[in-house]
């Protein structure tokens, strides 16, 4: 008996197949700028300090692994909260907010997903041009059709916010938009304040539900910083979802460390969204891992782990600058007519290089310079031992090119 033979073959996650490649690679000084994963300078996942000694207190108290709440470890929603929202934020405290532990980011925006499919029927999701492979896989995934409104201005390398304004302005009620709340992946060109601000009354207005991906605090401007867009649509009174990760912030991602987080209208809303997000989570994984929680209620609830932890994630954010500035000078010295500028101007863990896939191929395949094929660089994978091989191959396949209209 076959039951399986009309199945479509699996071409692979355009992420984490080629970061699956890259550790195959045998090439000695192959460089690893495809998947997100901050690594060193010595090219190495850090493990942080304040994890490390929250996970040695974890261990201190005792070894037993009882499952966890649906919702997750108390201590860690509650840390979430003041995280996203800032200590004491008045939606928090009217009880308007509902967090959820889940399993990574990714976890809370299925959950998230799943919820909305069935609880606000026939609305359908808007992501950007270009968004996170999987956020489209994900929605449609939970029968949510998806479109995309203008983003990335792929000529100029910044962000087409009239575009964007215009087409959000059209949408039916009730649509969801998904939203990059910093370091947006995988362009890294965010809204600035101001274009945040200018979001808030069409949301408002055309009743629609933002869905904020907040996977990067801390590696655009800082913790606090990087939370704005949160905070300024909790502060305009607005319904929105947001899905919150620790995997980058704590160099975690095996852990699978992440949040949803729904802001209701009042308090008694909340309590209805809380009940059927946790029935939406027992029909999905049932309860979140436990060790997760443990480290985020340990780092984000002891005020000295907190302070620590907050000066790892501004040296990992300086260091990435830093990189930037490194690539850019270096290109800049091999190739004079390009002056790739986006390098300094996107923020977080990535940029968008504006090359082909076929110039991505020659980097990794006569360099070993891991590019995703959309042209997305991770910065974060850049150290003082790999730029110069990075820059040499850029230089290269820009060099066959001849310099843009724009010189980019
Ligand atoms: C990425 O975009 O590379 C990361 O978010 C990892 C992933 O799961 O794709």
């Amino acid at each position: 008996m076959s039951l399986f033979q009309h199945l479509e073959p699996y071409a692979g996650d355009p992420i984490l197949g080629l970061n699956e490649a890259f550790q195959r690679d045998p090439r000695p000084d192959k460089v690893n700028l495809s998947i997100g994963i901050y690594f060193d300078e010595e090219g190495r996942i850090p493990v942080l300090e304040a994890v490390r000694r929250a996970e040695a207190r974890m261990l201190d108290e005792g070894g037993a692994k009882p499952y966890l709440p649906i919702a997750g470890l108390p201590a860690a929603r509650r840390a979430v909260q003041g995280l996203l929202f800032g200590d004491g934020h008045a939606a928090v405290a009217s009880g308007r907010v509902v967090t959820l532990q889940t399993v990574g980011s990714s976890g809370g925006l299925k959950v998230g997903a799943d919820f909305l499919h069935r609880w606000l029927p026939g609305s359908e999701v808007w992501v950007s041009d270009p968004t996170w492979d999987n956020h489209r896989a994900m929605f449609e995934g939970a029968g949510i059709p998806v479109h995309a409104y203008p983003y990335y201005d792929a000529a100029g390398g910044g962000l087409r916010f009239d575009a964007m304004l215009e087409a959000l302005s059209a949408l039916p009620p009730r649509s969801i938009v998904l939203l990059h709340a910093c370091c947006h992946n995988p362009t890294g060109v965010d809204p600035s304040r101001e274009q945040w601000q200018r979001l808030v009354p069409v949301l408002r207005e055309r009743e629609l539900l933002p869905y904020l991906d907040l996977a990067y605090q801390g590696y655009g401007d800082g913790i606090d910083e990087d939370a704005y867009a949160v905070r300024l649509l909790a502060d305009a009174g607005l319904s929105f979802f947001v899905a919150s990760s620790f995997s980058k912030s704590m160099s975690v991602y095996g852990e699978r460390a992440g949040a949803l987080s729904v802001v209701c209208s009042d308090a008694a809303e909340a309590a209805l969204v809380d009940g059927q997000l946790q029935a939406t989570v027992r029909r999905n994984y049932s309860s979140p891992p436990i060790h997760a929680g443990g480290i985020v209620a340990h780092v984000l609830g002891d005020p000295a782990l907190r302070a620590l932890w907050r000066s790892e994630v501004d040296a990992m954010r300086d260091r990435i600058r830093g990189m930037r500035r490194a690539l850019h000078e270096r290109v800049g010295a091999r190739l004079p007519g390009h002056d790739l500028g986006y390098l300094l101007s996107q923020r977080g863990m990535f940029s968008y290089t504006g090359l082909s896939p076929a110039q991505v191929d020659r980097m990794r395949e006569q360099f070993g310079v891991y590019l995703v094929r959309s042209g997305r660089m991770c910065v974060a994978g850049l150290n003082a031992g790999n730029v110069d091989r990075t820059a040499d191959a850029m230089a290269a396949v820009l060099a066959d090119e001849g310099p843009g209209p724009d010189g980019r």
